[in-house]
């Protein structure tokens, strides 16, 4: 039986993250991981894989529609899927062996295999019982599934199933408008597969800003994804070769179904936290099976803190990670926090599409009076030197005060762009201290100061 300060239950990007923190704190320092792997799901089966993929379909997409038009002459390339996997695989591997080598210079033990809590200050892993005077439970989050509709990673699959299928599908039927289905499916119709979506609302991407949902839409079929909207998916009957996913119409109760090779499922994940044994320990629990925290990852169970997708809020990689580094800072005796009202979110579609702080909708039901200051992609010369000109960046600032309350973008390189918005509402700023900041020109930025000046006397180029 080994002793430690902090064992961490789950090597994600929230586990490993406070793994390498408390360590540096001089905490003695565990990560139990039931994975072959370290790095969770967004190293293995999410977030690191879905980009790769996501840069190899981008890249033959773009010798398929605008190499000729810049002179680049020849045949587009074709797709070698077994070594675009292979590729995926090795980014994986490089991204998991990294978390390896900082464990090991952190001097945090790896301890494998699937851990439980007997009671407060124990982790049982196999036979082995471990002592901890703080566990952090990073247990992560799990591919939820529809009534009806039975997932074998073959057939009908999770994002798990989509990020390994064995051919390149010649029809493909998303279920959820997400992420996941948006991100996955943009991939899949790059690559040539003809993809449905069927989407129960009558908006994609909820919770985004309205115009941008829109424009994302329209981009979207553009690239050749077609959208079935507010659908609610009756069932899906699978064979060894083919399925047919049943939906009903909201709007007139028609039912209607549609053939396919694959059905990815992507109606949202749910937190993981099977076998820990967080019963028997009286763990409190929210209704939809999250761990209950206080504001410093504390549970109601003394010496248990939880982080990441197991508890409230976004399912986000970044959230986990800040949650990770933040609980790792409380547990030390230090002040760890987490600025829920200013973290990013972003899908890696192309265009990309960024967003943080409130909506307009959001605004609107708080009563509050703001503006907005909006520019088009159209009016910035870089974006249009690279096809990029659709989309825009929209700023919104307080109408009193100008402190930024938010922004939404849909434009290259949106998930790099909205940092400069995060950075500047951290630090309480007015959308005229984003005016009056230096661009350099020709750069993407320039659209967001834009926003800014939009703001206030006008953007420049518009
Ligand atoms: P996880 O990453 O889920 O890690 C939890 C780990 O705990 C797992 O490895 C699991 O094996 C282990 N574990 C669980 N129980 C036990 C136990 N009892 N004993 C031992 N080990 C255990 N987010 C982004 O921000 N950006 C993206 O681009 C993005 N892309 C995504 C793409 C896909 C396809 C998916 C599915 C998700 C994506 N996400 C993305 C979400 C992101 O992956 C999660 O928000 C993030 O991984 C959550 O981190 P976590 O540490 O809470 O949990
Ligand atoms: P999601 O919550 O983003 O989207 C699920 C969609 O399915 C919604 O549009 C919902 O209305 C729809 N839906 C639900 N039930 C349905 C039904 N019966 N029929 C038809 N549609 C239905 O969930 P998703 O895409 O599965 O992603 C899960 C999580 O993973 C997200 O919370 C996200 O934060 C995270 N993620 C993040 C990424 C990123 O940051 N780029 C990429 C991928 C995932």
């Amino acid at each position: 039986m080994a002793s430690y300060d902090v064992i961490i239950i789950g090597s994600g990007p929230g586990g490993y993250v406070a793994a390498i923190r408390c360590a540096q704190l001089g905490l003695k320092t565990a990560c139990v991981e039931g994975r072959e792997t370290l790095g969770g799901t967004c190293l293995n089966v999410g977030c690191i894989p879905s980009k790769a993929l996501l840069h190899a379909s981008h890249m033959l997409h773009e010798a398929e529609h605008n190499f000729a038009t810049m002179g680049l002459k020849g045949k587009a390339p074709s797709v070698d899927w077994k070594q675009m996997l292979t590729y995926k695989n090795d980014v994986i591997g490089q991204n998991t062996k990294g978390i390896e080598f900082l464990f090991k210079k952190n001097k945090i033990d790896w301890i494998k295999g699937w851990g439980s809590i007997p009671e407060a200050g124990k982790v049982k892993v196999g036979d082995e019982v471990h002592e901890a005077k703080n566990i952090i439970i990073a247990s992560g989050s799990e591919a939820s599934s529809l009534p009806g509709v039975e997932v074998d990673e073959k057939i009908v699959v999770t994002s798990t199933g989509a990020l390994e299928l064995p051919k390149i599908p010649k029809k493909m039927v998303v279920i959820g408008a997400g992420v996941i289905g948006l991100e996955l499916g943009s991939v899949y119709a790059r690559l040539g597969t003809e993809v449905t979506v069927v989407e129960f609302l009558d908006h994609i991407t909820p919770g985004m800003d309205g115009e941008v949902q829109k424009t994302f839409q329209r981009m979207l079929k553009k690239q050749g994804l077609t959208f079935i909207m507010g659908a609610a998916v009756q069932g899906v009957s699978a064979t060894k070769t083919k399925a047919k996913v049943t939906y009903k119409l909201r709007k007139d109760d028609s039912e209607a179904s549609l053939d396919a090779d694959v059905v990815l499922v992507a109606t949202g994940r749910r937190p993981y936290t099977d076998g820990l044994g967080l019963e028997a320990l009286g763990v409190e629990m929210s209704e939809r099976g999250q761990i209950k925290t206080d504001a410093q990852w504390r549970t109601n169970v003394a010496g248990i803190y939880a982080i990441g997708d197991a508890i409230d809020g976004p399912m986000l990689a970044h959230k986990a990670e800040d949650e990770g580094m933040a609980a790792a800072e409380v547990i030390s005796g230090k002040h760890g926090h987490v600025n829920y009202g200013v973290i990013p979110g972003v899908i890696y579609t192309h265009p990309e599409v960024a967003s943080v702080g409130l909506t307009e909708d959001q605004l609107k039901e708080e009563g509050r009076a703001y503006k907005v200051g909006k520019f088009s992609f159209m009016g910035n010369g870089r974006a249009k030197a690279v096809f990029a000109g659709d989309g825009f960046v929209k700023l919104l600032a307080d109408k009193e005060t100008d402190r930024i309350l938010g922004a939404h973008i849909i434009g290259p390189a949106a998930g790099d762009l909205i940092h400069e918005v995060c950075v500047a509402m951290e630090f309480g700023a007015s959308a005229e201290d984003l005016a009056l900041t230096c661009h350099a020109h020709p750069t993407y930025s320039e659209a967001v100061r834009e926003a800014a000046l939009a703001c206030g006397d006008g953007p420049i180029h518009a």
